[in-house]
């Protein structure tokens, strides 16, 4: 199937690198304008010029989206500078493991700004406009920890579990308003996310997907634009993707 996005506008979370990068870049190719949201103002403005070089437009917009008014500066500026909000994908995110007893509660703090707050502040600046288009599509990025607990992923879940249970609610209220919602749950992707984790935490993880092939974020990616590539009749709800040999 191709997909073309040639006149929508894209606007990604994370996309200074892993799925985020990816997806922006798929979006691109598929003939969307981008917008680009991360804190690390160097990456995405390397990728917007990247787009641009390529013949597609990108804006870059640096953002912590665990923080409200610039998650709301991201989403406004978007709409303002490339015209429209047709989609806004929720992808940033962190994951930091390891169990509850004696952690690092900063950790904790750190994954539900980026992981909830992240998601509830950008769909919250995007959701007037998409009513005022009468259409518009919100992509959560959420993880298979957001449909299989864990020991020693307790915070992660949590905010996963969260997302898509913020999810199937934000679906039903945007059936009315001609918006539609996805969450999409990730198995292990080869990213840079493992690698913000504490030593002890790295090695623990080493062991759980010793012989498992992670999937790329192009995966992801795919994943993603084949449910915003959809008519707009067909509403793509969840989309749970592990890699072959990933068995929990
Ligand atoms: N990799 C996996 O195995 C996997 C599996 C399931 C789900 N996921 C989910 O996929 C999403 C993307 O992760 P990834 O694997 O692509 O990892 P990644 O390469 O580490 O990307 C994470 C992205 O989130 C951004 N980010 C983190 N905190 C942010 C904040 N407060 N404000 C703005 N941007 C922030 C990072 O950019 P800056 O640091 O530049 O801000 C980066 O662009 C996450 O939600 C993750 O939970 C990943």
């Amino acid at each position: 199937m191709t997909i073309d996005l040639s006149s929508k506008v894209v606007a990604v979370t994370g996309a200074s690198s892993g799925i985020g990068e990816a997806t922006a870049l798929a979006c691109a190719q598929a003939g969307a304008a981008v917008a680009l949201a991360a804190r690390r103002a160097d990456r995405i403005e390397a990728l917007a010029k990247r787009i641009a070089d390529a013949g597609g437009r990108a804006i870059a917009i640096p953002t912590d989206v665990g923080d409200e008014s610039q998650a709301r500066v991201f989403v406004e500026r978007t709409h303002a500078e490339l015209g429209r909000l047709d989609v806004l994908v929720n992808n940033a995110g962190v994951m930091l493991l390891g169990p509850i007893e004696n952690a690092p509660t900063e950790e904790w703090r750190r994954m539900i700004e980026a992981n909830v707050f992240g998601v509830l502040y950008c769909t919250h600046a995007a959701l007037g406009l998409m009513r005022e288009q009468g259409s518009g599509h919100i992509v959560n990025v959420s993880s298979v920890a957001g449909r299989v607990a864990r020991a020693g992923s307790g915070v992660y879940n949590l905010t996963k579990f969260g997302v898509g249970a913020f999810s199937e609610s934000l679906r039903q209220e945007g059936v009315p308003i001609g918006v539609r919602v996805t969450t999409i749950e990730p198995g292990a992707v080869a990213t840079e996310l493992p690698g913000h984790n504490r030593p002890e935490v790295l090695e623990q993880m080493a062991k759980r997907f010793a012989g498992v092939t992670p999937l790329s974020s192009e995966d992801i990616a795919g994943a993603i634009l084949y449910a915003i590539g959809q008519p707009p009749n067909v509403s793509v709800n969840e989309v749970l993707v592990r890699p072959s040999g990933q068995g929990a």
